[in-house]
Parts: structure tokens; C-alpha cells; sequence
């Protein structure tokens, strides 16, 4: 018979952070987080300013065996003791998904466990643990989208960026101050240190009048103001603008589907200066903001709940929508 007392083994290896997660569920709400562990690869982002696809598929099958001992050593339980094994199947880098699509199907299949995939904005998301409706804002390094989630799984995406993802520009500003990968902590910080007024015309509109997102301009001006002896203003002036365009998407996206619960993920998300601007809306704890495999756990629960299980021959994808993946998980459950 089917039970609510779930363990879950969850990994997230959509970019270049190694991420695993054990969750002990008794009921809807009541979980026990046993252990949420984050390698990062530090290294490869120093050496080579940035994550390079193959290095962060290669290290991932390194990290994963040592995560993954490492967690059951936390949770103090064996493998036999897991349930469900889970991992993002898409959006992100390939081989880093394709990795761990493998690791965790092999070990589903072998161990004759329950096998679930997520998508990785649906984690971002599900973090948050809200019951529609709401606006989902997703900003982090590879999306900036509004998306009008009205049940578990139906959407519909209202916007997203024309080019660069706000976290991309953040880190891409960044490394021109030659602040470390990711920029997003240390551009907070570097910001708290400015002095100089900012100028409301300063603070670029990005497409005025459009509920639509574009960075790239905003990047060529950012990269373009930078001298030796300005960060503290430029990192101020970035945060500035991209909360006072946020607000105004946000506002727009409002006003057009009148829905007023908003909930804002994904790594900027973290920004302490833009969570001010946007107090309306609801976030998850700043830790919890970035790639984490809590996430990935969370939604694979919710799936569980609605018996999303065992699709195992979905194939991991480089991008796909959250309103497609929605429409595959609702046809897998009808048939
Ligand atoms: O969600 P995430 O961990 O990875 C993706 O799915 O892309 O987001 C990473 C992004 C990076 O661009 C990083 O610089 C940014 O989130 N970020 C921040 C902060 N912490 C992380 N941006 C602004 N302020 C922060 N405190
Ligand atoms: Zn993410």
C-alpha cells in the first residue's frame, strides 16, 4: 500500500555544483531534512574564470561517489533505508545531467527503488512550498522568467529574457571587476561600501512599456562604466537597476493576470537589496536561494504525492519549459 513515510535521495547537477539531499517524510508537511550538502567546484571556476561543460561533467563523477557517502554518513542510514531516488533531469548542461541521469537511474533500477526526475525551475519553485496560484519570478544565471503557475501542474509562462539571464550579467560584470565566480555574494557586499549618490537617470529602463526582459544592453553599460576605482558604485548601481526593473516587470505581470501572490527563487534571489525593493512578494531563506538538492527533493515528493513515479525512460534535455514539462508529467499520469 501506498504510504506517506518516504525517504528521499535527491541530487541536483544542473550546472557545476555537486548537490545531494536526504529527506525523511511523514506527512504533507512534516519532514525531517537529514542531510543537504553542496560541493562546489571552486577550482575550475578560478582557474578557468567561469565553468567549463566538460570539466564540470568530468568532476561531478568524481563528487558524486564522495557526496554520496558522505550523506549517508549524515543521515545515518544505508541505501537499502532510501526509498525514492531522485535528480534533475533538465534544464542545465548535458553532461553534467546525462551523469547523474545514469548514477541515479542504475541505482533506482538495481536497488529496486522509485525512481523520480525533476525539473530544475520546478525545484527553484517548489522550495517555497506554496499552493497555487501564484507568480513564480525565477532569476538566477541561466533563467529570468515570470511564469503564472494556477495548479500543480498548470502554467503558464508571462515573460522571460530576450538574451542574457540577470545572474549572467551579474557574474559577467563581475569577473570584468575580476570578483570571483559566482559575483553575486560579492557584488552585494561591494555595493554596501558605496558612497557616491545614484542618479535616478542613471538607472536604466530595460524595453520600457514591454513585460519583457533584455540584459544584454544593460551588460555592454555596465562593462563600459567600469574603471580601477569605481567598483563600489557600479555594484550598487547593478543591484539598483535590476530591482527597479524587477519591481516594474513584476507590477506589469500583476496588473495582466491579476494574481497577487508573488514568490521570488532562484540565486539573486539571495540579494538582500532586491528583496527589500520587492516586499511584497515571498522568498525562500537566502542559504536556500541557489542550486541545492533540497529543492530537487521537495518537488520530487510533490510528485510522489501525485503519482509522477518510475518514468524512466524520460531523457535529460538541455532546456525545456515548465509548462511542457507540465504537460508530460499530466499525460505520464493519465495513461
Ligand atoms: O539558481 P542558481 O544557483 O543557479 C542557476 O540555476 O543558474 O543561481 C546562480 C546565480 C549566479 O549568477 C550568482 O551570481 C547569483 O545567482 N547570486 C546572486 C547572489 N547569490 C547568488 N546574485 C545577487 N546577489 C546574491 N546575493
Ligand atoms: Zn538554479
Amino acid at each position: 500500500m501506498k504510504t506517506n513515510n518516504q525517504t528521499i535521495l535527491s541530487f541536483e547537477t544542473s550546472c557545476d555544483d555537486t548537490c545531494i539531499a536526504i529527506v525523511k517524510y511523514s506527512d504533507f508537511e512534516n519532514f525531517n531534512i537529514l542531510c543537504n550538502i553542496n560541493i562546489h567546484q571552486k577550482n575550475m571556476c578560478d582557474k578557468y574564470l567561469g565553468v567549463v561543460p566538460d570539466v564540470a561533467a568530468r568532476n561531478h563523477l568524481i563528487n558524486l561517489n564522495v557526496s554520496l557517502q558522505q550523506a549517508l554518513q549524515q543521515a545515518n542510514l544505508t541505501l537499502n533505508e532510501i526509498d525514492i531516488i531522485s535528480c534533475t533531469i533538465g534544464p542545465g548542461l548535458i553532461g553534467s545531467l546525462i551523469i547523474t541521469e545514469f548514477f541515479a537511474k542504475s541505482m533506482a533500477l538495481l536497488l529496486k527503488k522509485t525512481f523520480i526526475p525533476v525539473h530544475h525551475i520546478e525545484g527553484h519553485i517548489e522550495m517555497l512550498q506554496e499552493s497555487p496560484e501564484y507568480l513564480a519570478i525565477i532569476i538566477s544565471g541561466g533563467h529570468t522568467q515570470i511564469i503564472h503557475v494556477k495548479s500543480a501542474y498548470e502554467c503558464i509562462e508571462i515573460c522571460c529574457t530576450r538574451d542574457d539571464a540577470v545572474g549572467e550579467i551579474i557574474d559577467k560584470i563581475g569577473r570584468a571587476m575580476n570578483l570571483p565566480t559566482p559575483s553575486g555574494m560579492h557584488i552585494e557586499k561591494l555595493a554596501l561600501k558605496n558612497i557616491v549618490p545614484i542618479h535616478k537617470e542613471n538607472i536604466k529602463i530595460v524595453l520600457p512599456n514591454k513585460l519583457e526582459f533584455s540584459f544584454s544592453g544593460l551588460k555592454t553599460y555596465f562593462l563600459n562604466m567600469i574603471t580601477d576605482d569605481n567598483h563600489a558604485y557600479v555594484c550598487d548601481l547593478l543591484q539598483q537597476t535590476i530591482a527597479y526593473n524587477l519591481n516594474l516587470k513584476i507590477k506589469m505581470a500583476m496588473k495582466k493576470t491579476k494574481c497577487t501572490k508573488v514568490i521570488v527563487c532562484g540565486g539573486v534571489s539571495a540579494n538582500k537589496y532586491i528583496r527589500t525593493i520587492l516586499y511584497y512578494c515571498i522568498f525562500a531563506d537566502s542559504s536556500l536561494c541557489t542550486d541545492n538538492a533540497l529543492m530537487i527533493n521537495l518537488a520530487a515528493y510533490k510528485h510522489f504525492r501525485n503519482n509522477y513515479i518510475n518514468d524512466i525512460h524520460i531523457q535529460p534535455f538541455a532546456s525545456k519549459k515548465l509548462q511542457h514539462w507540465f504537460d508530460h508529467i499530466r499525460d505520464f499520469i493519465s495513461k
